[in-house]
């Protein structure tokens, strides 16, 4: 398999020194699963003084990291390995490391990381050679150093076989959007603390219930916003309505090869939501109004939906051939309705009319002038 590369550009190598020389990262690093590469901005200086950075034009306090020696660097490491390479420029002006993003960038086989100093970087560089910009929070670090060993070890965790044979990233915080669960271990009782009593019974049914609600609880109490439109009223996450089907919000990026195989069955056209960028951008928007029906674990219906602040689209409905006419399309609508009320939406609609879409009907939405479907909420 190949690894996933990483490239450091930094005034500071050392810095990396002891956070990804221990653990797992090490494993990853000694077993080949995961590269990492530190360049030191600094040789690619060409003045007497080895210089770096500069005073800003305009005026100002403080330092910028040049563009012509960062240039120079980054045009050298990028020869040193294939491909050339998805650049991040860490920076508190950058979009939020999330779940989503760390997920995004593993799918890369190689990324190339660089971080500034002083008070940043030359914006031509940034405009004319940075794919994208990310920060991990905001308030501002002295480097780009801790926001890089970050990122590394969050992408680092999805690379399979890192994390070893049973663990898997998909059952952490985040990966459905909700918090884990609360975690115990031996002894079952310390000073009179107890351990909650149906952890020990081994009845897994039970367990595992119970684990879900402290997510959802948890994740109520801690991340409200975290919490898709359907959590957040505590109902049907785990409800099961049709024999054995369980709807559940759309993960992104997990569900996107099942969801293609899907659109192409119900003979979709390419579109917007064929571009994994797209669909995520719409699931920014309003995480909960995206849904699937799972069933033994495999996905076998869908629909995707968006809300402009006006009113929900219903885009796409799409149910597995050997799964129609169970009444799961019209679940996944009607859970799409109840969400989308949830989030203050009065109008769902849906264009344009076709056959397939005819069952809206049944569900209460109208013909409007043979354009869309539409429902008052
Ligand atoms: C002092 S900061 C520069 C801040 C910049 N003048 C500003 O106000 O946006 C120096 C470097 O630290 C890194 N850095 C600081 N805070 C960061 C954060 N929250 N996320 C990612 N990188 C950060 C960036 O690489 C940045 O170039």
């Amino acid at each position: 398999m190949t690894p996933l590369r990483f490239d450091v550009l930094t005034l500071f190598p050392g810095a990396f020194t002891g956070p990804l020389d221990v653990s797992m990262i090490r494993r990853a690093r000694e077993s080949g699963l995961v590269e990492i590469a530190l360049h030191d901005i600094r040789e690619h200086a060409t003045d007497r003084h080895r210089s770096v950075d500069d005073y800003p034009f305009g005026g100002g306090q403080g330092m910028v990291m040049r563009v012509d020696v960062l240039d120079a660097a980054l045009g050298h490491v990028r020869t040193l390995a294939e491909p050339p390479g998805h650049v991040v420029y860490l920076t508190p002006q950058g979009e939020p490391l999330t779940d989503r993003v760390v997920r995004q960038l593993a799918h890369h086989p190689r990324l190339i990381l660089v971080c500034g100093r002083y008070e940043g970087v030359d914006e031509r560089f940034i405009e004319q050679r940075v794919d994208r910009e990310i920060s991990i929070g905001d308030y501002v670090l002295t480097g780009g150093e801790l926001p890089a060993m970050v990122l590394i070890d969050a992408v680092s965790r999805h690379v399979p076989g890192v994390l070893g044979d049973e663990a898997s990233p998909a059952d952490e915080s985040f990966a459905d959007g909700l918090l884990e669960h609360p975690q115990y271990t031996r002894p079952a009782e310390y000073h009179g603390w107890k351990v909650p009593e149906v952890l020990l019974g081994g009845d897994h049914a039970s367990i595992e219930r119970w684990r879900q609600e402290q997510r959802v609880e948890r994740t109520r109490a801690r991340r409200p916003d975290r919490l898709p439109p359907q959590e957040s009223a505590g109902q049907d996450r785990h409800k099961v309505g049709i024999n054995g089907v369980r709807v559940r919000s759309l993960n992104y990026p997990a569900d996107v090869p099942a969801l293609a195989q899907l659109w192409r069955a119900a003979g979709y056209e390419p579109g917007p939501l064929d571009e994994p960028r797209r669909l995520a951008a719409l699931l920014d928007h309003a995480p909960g109004l995206a849904v699937v029906a799972e069933q033994a674990g495999q996905v076998i219906a869908a629909a995707v939906a968006g809300f402009d602040g006006l009113q929900a689209d219903l885009y796409r409905v799409a149910v597995d051939p050997a799964n129609r006419r169970r009444g799961i399309g019209s679940a996944l609508v009607s859970t799409i309705e109840d969400r989308a009320r949830q989030i203050g939406c009065q109008r769902i609609a849906a264009a344009p009319v076709t056959a397939e879409m005819m069952f809206l009907g049944s569900l209460g939405w109208r013909e409007w002038r043979g354009l869309a479907y539409v429902r008052d909420l």
